[in-house]
């Protein structure tokens, strides 16, 4: 088995299509709240953290409305951590007990997901960390993240590493084997020497691929998503994965290969400052922010994964369900600029926002009230076929006012009916112009 740009191509087409995905941070950690990393931060050991288990109970899990929040806010497809780090399993592992069908849920929450995620429509992608911090032969004392790091009672412990990794294995292969065809597999993370045939890589990737050939999996069985890994390089490792995986940093250009290449990416982001539920965290970035965001990363050839951690009960609270209706408000009108489309082959980006292209049309995104008409620079006239606003579909034209008769080689388009008044943007979040090019 060997992986190739090719093979990267072919098996991303529906993900570069679809651009617009949901992360859902949900597990234990909803609880107390802190974050998902709580357990580490805090030094929990698992007894501690055992209260959380034995408190469990997510009487509002309804994955369907999950599902119909995303499809409502133009997401094409759901990455739901089935284990993170603590080791918590929402689904029914046989090897394990550390599993939410033991909680008093009593159920296979990734199964009612999977379901519910597929009934809408949309794609089904599972998250999966290599980490374990409550497995016993997971790494303790030396590791750079366990929450017994530096503990002196672990200092002279022996494990099994081996052990760990049949398990984590085996895990794997039931999520790829239990739960139908998968579109995305999300691995975290590799860090230090934890990485590549540490995790039995090789191997782990030939068992998924035998399952699920077509499934589209991440860049993290080589970095943290802080490094490209060998997906850049002229040969791509069997497990460099299908994209590139920056994580809250949005990358100043496309990817590209070391043959200059576009390689598949997809910013994953937070909308306040946390992956897993923290009610005390009110820094969220703003639903124009946010939407901006999305259309720069298309702009760029890239994806953009948006996160809700719903909280204990299994609901995506208000802050975040305000944010996805915003989405949807805008998605409604504008998504054919977002679907399908990527970087401009025609123009750089303008001063006053973005374009977005897909074969002969042009999406110009406003960000910016211009004053007076909108300079498309680097576009002459007659390339022009036919302007419209996304929205409704009204007719824009190219303006010809005397205020432009110094930029000549500029060409402008209006925005209401006199070429030099300045008219409010009809969508001051941004507002879209359809531009279609003459071949
Ligand atoms: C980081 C964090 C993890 C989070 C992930 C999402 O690697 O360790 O908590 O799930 O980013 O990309």
């Amino acid at each position: 088995m060997t992986n190739s740009y090719e093979k990267i191509m072919k098996r991303t087409e529906w993900f570069r299509e679809d651009r617009f995905g949901m992360f859902i941070h949900w597990g234990l950690y909803a609880i107390p709240g802190r974050g998902e990393w709580v357990k580490t931060t805090e030094r929990m050991t698992n007894e501690e953290y055992s209260q959380y288990f034995d408190a469990f109970n997510p009487v509002d899990y309804d994955p369907k409305a999950w599902a119909k929040a995303a499809k409502a806010a133009g997401m094409k497809y759901v990455v739901l951590t089935a284990k993170h780090h603590d080791g918590f399993c929402l689904f029914d592992s046989q090897y394990t007990d550390y599993k939410s069908t033991n909680t008093q849920s009593g159920r296979d929450l990734v199964r009612e997901y999977v379901d519910a995620i597929r009934a809408e429509g949309l794609k089904v992608g599972l998250y999966f960390t290599l980490i374990d911090w409550y497995h016993q032969d997971y790494p303790k004392y030396n590791d750079l993240h366990h929450p017994m790091r530096g503990n002196e009672a672990y200092k002279d412990e022996v494990i099994d590493f081996d052990n760990y990794l049949n398990y984590m294995h085996n895990q794997v292969e039931e999520l790829v084997t239990n739960y139908g065809k998968l579109d995305i597999l999300w691995f975290d993370f590799s860090y230090e020497q934890m990485t590549g045939e540490k995790w039995r890589a090789e191997e782990l990737m030939a068992m998924v691929r035998q399952h699920q050939p077509d499934v589209v999996i991440d860049n993290r069985l080589e970095t943290s998503g802080e490094a490209f890994g060998s997906i850049v390089s002229d040969q791509p490792s069997n497990y460099s994965g299908d994209f590139f995986s920056p994580e809250q940093l949005l990358p100043p250009e496309g990817i590209t290969n070391s043959k200059g290449q576009p390689i598949p990416w997809e910013l994953c982001i937070t909308m306040n400052n946390n992956w897993g539920y923290n009610p005390r965290d009110k820094d969220y970035k703003s639903s124009k922010t946010l939407i901006h965001k999305l259309v720069e990363c298309v702009s760029k050839n890239g994806n953009m994964l948006l996160n809700v951690g719903p909280d204990a009960k299994g609901v995506i609270n208000e802050e975040s369900m305000a944010i996805l209706s915003d989405f949807s408000r805008w998605m409604n009108k504008n998504s054919e600029s977002i679907y399908g489309c990527g970087k401009s082959s025609l123009l750089p980006k303008p001063e006053w926002g973005y374009y977005t292209q897909k074969g002969n049309t042009l999406y110009a995104h406003i960000f910016d009230q211009p004053i007076g008409p909108l300079a498309v620079a680097g576009l002459k006239k007659d390339q022009i076929r036919r302007a419209s606003m996304l929205h409704d579909g009204s007719e824009v034209k190219v303006a010809d006012a005397w205020t432009t008769k110094a930029f000549d080689s500029v060409t402008y388009l209006e925005l209401g009916g006199v070429s030099h008044f300045t008219y409010p943007l009809p969508d001051a979040v941004n507002t879209v112009i359809k531009i279609e090019l003459n071949d």
